[in-house]
């Protein structure tokens, strides 16, 4: 293969990807939004379905996440959640993902009443049967709320308890800012000594520090964003000598304006320090792409090559928590592709 051929969108449609930072939550497109609240008698504060995403103009996380939340009032039946994971993977499947490890808030629907059954049976009924009929493969993340209290998080891995089976690995997401991972330390601690792997989000607009405190104390696997590590340059080190993956999202860190521009992404820099770095959507109905949208635009703004599209997706299997032999599969197929497309 070519060394410098620049990446194109046939080789990023074609390449198998596993999705690895994707909040179901943030998969509600408008007009699932509208179909549900009228199916549940919720009132939104939108005239149509233009009118929603003309709202998604955001400042900042906290600007966003006050939208997503209120987005979720829609969400309450078990059939609902099921719509909109099934939803997301029609349209993960139609953008090369083979394999997602899916964050769901349950805080966000037990606080308004819904039962946390109903949330995770609903999401695993869609992944169960997207398994049968796509050999679509996933996990799903519980996620803390990390601007709620540490007790609430213990009261919620409570009730996750007796869906283990269900539920992969847990993860910290919400307001960055003031709710640092030592916040939660006790939580992860008896998540682990339950089984359950981690990971949190750390360093999408707080400091190197908080992805030192997610590393040490939280033990997490993987780094959700980390974008904020190549300001300590030890902390840089420590990610690459332990490939501790960072799950990147480029076009939400622009809707964020965590970055000003696609052009101005560290990626290629992160990449270039040799750091396990992977693509994903975040929350695509929110930021305007689903995965290979974020690997075209991100790839042409950058001039990414062959070579680095072709890492990056190797990256994702490589980060997953998918078992030796399917990995090893997938990177087989990844490879194949890679020898022919030079
Ligand atoms: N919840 C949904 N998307 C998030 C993000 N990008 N950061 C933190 N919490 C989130
Ligand atoms: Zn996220």
């Amino acid at each position: 293969m070519a060394d410098r051929t620049l990446a194109s969108d046939e080789l990023i449609a074609a390449l198998p990807k596993a999705e690895l930072h994707l909040h179901i939550e943030g998969t509600l497109e408008p007009e699932l939004m509208f179909a549900l609240a009228r199916r549940n008698r919720v009132d939104l504060p939108y005239p149509d379905v233009e009118g929603v995403r003309r709202a998604y103009v955001f400042e900042d996380l906290q600007s966003f996440l006050d939208l997503y939340y209120a987005g979720c009032r829609v969400l309450v039946t078990e059939r609902d959640f099921y719509d909109l994971t099934a939803a997301y993977v029609a349209r993960a499947v139609q953008q090369g993902v083979r394999h997602a490890e899916i964050f769901f808030d349950p805080q966000t629907h037990t606080e308004r009443g819904i039962a946390f059954s109903t949330v995770v049976n609903g999401i695993s009924g869609a992944l169960a049967d997207a398994r049968h009929t796509e050999g679509f493969t996933s996990g799903l993340i519980l996620c803390f709320l990390r601007d709620l209290s540490e007790d609430a998080a213990m009261a919620t891995l409570d009730l996750a308890l007796p869906h283990r089976d269900a539920i992969i690995a847990v993860g910290l997401d919400s307001a960055e800012i003031g709710n640092p991972p030592e916040k939660f330390r006790h939580v992860f601690e008896r998540a682990k000594s339950e089984g359950f792997l981690t990971v949190a989000h750390a360093g999408e607009e707080g400091p190197p520090e908080y992805i030192w405190q997610a590393l040490d104390l939280l033990h997490a696997s993987r780094i959700d964003h980390g974008i904020r590590c190549l300001e300590d340059p030890r902390l840089v080190d420590r990610l690459a000598r332990d490939q501790i993956p960072l799950t990147v999202c480029p076009l939400s860190n622009v809707k964020l304006r965590v970055f000003p521009t696609l052009e101005q992404h560290n990626l290629a820099e992160l990449l270039g320090h040799g750091l396990r770095a992977t693509i994903n959507s975040d929350d695509p109905a929110y930021f305007g792409g689903y995965i290979s949208d974020n690997y075209r635009q991100t790839a042409r703004a950058l001039t990414l090559t062959q070579v680095d599209v072709i890492e990056l997706a190797r990256n994702s299997f490589l980060a997953s928590f998918l078992d030796e032999h399917d990995r090893q599969s997938h990177l087989e197929t990844i490879d194949a592709l890679a020898t022919g497309s030079g």
